[in-house]
């Protein structure tokens, strides 16, 4: 079995744990660091629904509130017909977090497609903004 599809099959484990009593909408993640270590995560859902937090920033702060930085892969597990791309929020902080991380959108039904987060958010604001200001 190749990484990436031992990273959906984790991946789609993790959706298993998913807490998505709201939207019914299930998602799993899976992200890699360069030593090989994988996180999970899974959508949280809240009765207060702005306080849901999406199945990649699980993984995302998991990985790195245990000190780990460098990440190889992130993969995302759904099960519509269409590959979901991460929302909006998701994006911004895969850009300052997993920026080199092979991005693989996948579902139950064996699709599967390679995303690059340059093309997800073109134009990306990024700390190097804070740091220009007032210069
Ligand atoms: N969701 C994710 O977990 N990841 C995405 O990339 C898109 C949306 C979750 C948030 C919410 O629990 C549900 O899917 C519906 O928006």
């Amino acid at each position: 079995m190749s990484e990436t599809e031992n990273l959906i099959r984790i991946a789609t484990e993790a959706r298993s744990c998913s807490l998505a009593p709201f939207s019914n909408f299930l998602v799993g993640a899976a992200l890699r660091t360069e030593a090989g270590k994988v996180f999970t995560g899974c959508n949280i859902e809240s009765a207060s629904y702005g306080l849901t937090v999406c199945a990649e920033r699980v993984a995302i702060w998991k990985a790195l509130s245990e000190c780990e930085r460098d990440f190889t892969d992130l993969v995302i597990v759904v099960d519509t017909e269409q590959l979901t791309p991460p929302c909006g929020t998701c994006r911004q902080i895969i850009w300052e977090y997993c920026k080199h991380a092979k991005i693989t959108l996948a579902n139950l039904r064996g699709q599967r497609e390679e995303v690059d987060i340059v093309h997800l958010l073109p134009k990306a604001f990024d700390a190097r903004f804070l740091k220009e200001a007032g210069k």
